[in-house]
């Protein structure tokens, strides 16, 4: 019959239809070998950056801090955080001995898009404004507190309070700042406003986070950044690092002792496969990203894993189903060409498994996105093909950094604490566990424990701001 027909084809058209999103989505699905093999990418990529063979896709930047915290750091701190959209600066007091005595007082300004990529000197112009602020703020201008300044790019640092800019990452470019110590920009920043500030080190995130983590569990030393951006640090053994044992051995009587035989490095992980080791991976639509990009061709690895460029690499899929009649009645509408328009919180909610689809639609529909319920089965497929790669992949890098730290100790067995941070991690539904999963299996002799970090960076480096002040006053007498 008649009915029966139509029935058959509509059931024939779902399921070429089903076939095709299948097809788009396969390059996404990654099999156990291919994970291996970027487990292998990433370890070649740890060892290639701490020789020192000039500059390396993972750069492997020295860290400058030695210890974890020992639990007797105490006083006052001004803690300034540059990373994203914001800049925070934060007041924190430690009392010795007393892990949960920590307090915090913090301001968060946004740094608006024309600053982040105007010229370096009115960038970092804001900065000092915004400190002047929070310090007329806390009423506490003349107070002369020790600073520590997170800045969560690659930094080429000589010392714990240098720390010369590689290239800016994470959409920003602000000019006049690449190849300068960013500690100076802002110290110069600080004279043209007449106030003065004592920045005593300077600090990544994710090492600010191992550090702030690792003082509540000792066995923390590691840091990782699931966030806007991807990277990760962790306590590397000095005989490793060849840039720094060259130094060393310059600067003579300058023995070693156990306790100063690691330092933290910050792998900046982001950028493997900036040589082309990721290639076999990548999707034409990650291609396109990266092309869309700020700086094409670089932070190829963050450009899979991080907040800033999950929902453009939807957005590209999306687009090229809709033009292939699969999704939105075949209809690309203005809305679904604009850059930016799926953040990581939207993810999160498309991808929670609570939200019913009634209400997946009601958020496309938000987003200016008119979609059927067969639309929205799609797109939610879409996100999730994307944001479980770009877990399994950071889970890929994780085992390889957990992996080497047993191998540097010579254990048949690692336990190990990683200090977590970003929203990627914190707020997406599924992206922490596959992390974990994918971690748990492809370095099966670490055990490894991802710890949440609160008020991470900034506390991290007051931390390391106690130490460093601790140091140099040592120094002085
Ligand atoms: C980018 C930066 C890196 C930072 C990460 C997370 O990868 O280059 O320094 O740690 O984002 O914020």
């Amino acid at each position: 019959s008649k009915g029966a027909a139509l029935v058959t084809a509509v059931a024939q058209r779902l399921a070429s239809r089903k076939r095709q999103v299948d097809e788009t989505l396969a390059p996404f699905k990654l099999s156990q070998e291919q994970l291996q093999l970027v487990k292998a990418t990433m370890r070649a990529g740890l060892e290639a950056g701490l020789k020192n063979k000039g500059p390396s896709a993972v750069k492997m930047l020295p860290s400058y801090v030695y210890h974890t915290p020992d639990g007797t750091e105490h006083g006052k701190y001004l803690a300034l955080d540059l990373g994203g959209t914001n800049f925070r600066a934060m007041l924190v007091k430690f009392k010795k001995g007393l892990q949960n005595n920590t307090r915090l007082y913090h301001k968060i300004y946004t740094v608006p898009l024309e600053i982040m990529q105007g010229t370096g000197e009115e960038l970092f112009d804001h900065l000092a404004q915004y400190v002047s602020d929070f310090l007329d703020y806390m009423g506490m201008k003349k107070a002369h507190l020790p600073a520590g300044f997170t800045f969560s790019f690659p930094c080429e640092q000589t010392a714990i309070d240098t720390g010369i800019l590689v290239s800016w990452t994470k959409g920003f470019k602000a000019t006049d700042c690449e190849g300068h110590d960013v500690v100076n920009l802002l110290r110069e920043a600080i004279k043209r406003r007449n106030y003065d500030l004592d920045i005593v080190a300077v600090v990544n995130d994710t090492v600010g986070t191992m550090m702030s983590c690792a003082y509540e569990d000792p066995q923390c030393e590691v840091g990782l950044i699931a966030g806007t951006g991807s990277n990760a640090c962790y306590m590397e053994e000095l005989k490793n690092i060849e840039k720094i044992r060259q130094k060393k051995q310059k600067t003579e009587g300058d023995e070693e002792t156990p306790e100063t035989s690691r330092m933290c490095i910050n792998t900046e992980w982001g950028g493997l496969g900036d040589d082309g080791s990721l290639d076999d991976i990548i999707t034409p639509f990650d291609a396109e990203v990266d092309h869309n990009s700020v700086n094409p061709g670089k932070q190829r690895f963050e450009k899979l894993t991080s907040g800033m460029y999950l929902g453009e690499i939807v957005r590209e899929v999306l687009l090229d189903l809709t033009r292939g009649g699969l999704l939105f009645r075949g209809r690309v509408t203005e809305t679904l060409k604009t850059p930016g328009i799926f953040q990581t919180k939207y993810l999160s909610q498309i991808e929670s498994d609570r939200l019913a689809l009634l209400q997946v639609r009601s958020i496309l529909q938000h987003l200016g996105l008119d979609s059927t319920c067969d639309d929205s089965i799609i797109v939610k497929e879409v996100c999730g093909a994307v944001s479980r790669r770009a877990a399994e992949l950071c889970g890929a890098g994780m085992a390889a950094v957990v992996d080497k730290i047993r191998e540097n100790r010579g254990l048949d067995h690692l336990n190990v604490t990683v200090g977590v941070d970003g929203a990627l991690y914190k707020l997406h539904p599924h992206f922490s566990g596959i992390l974990q999963e994918t971690t748990r299996v492809l370095a099966p002799q670490c055990n490894v424990t991802f710890l949440p970090s609160e008020e991470g960076s900034g506390k991290g480096a007051a931390l390391i701001t106690a130490v460093a002040s601790r140091c140099s006053a040592q120094k002085e007498r």
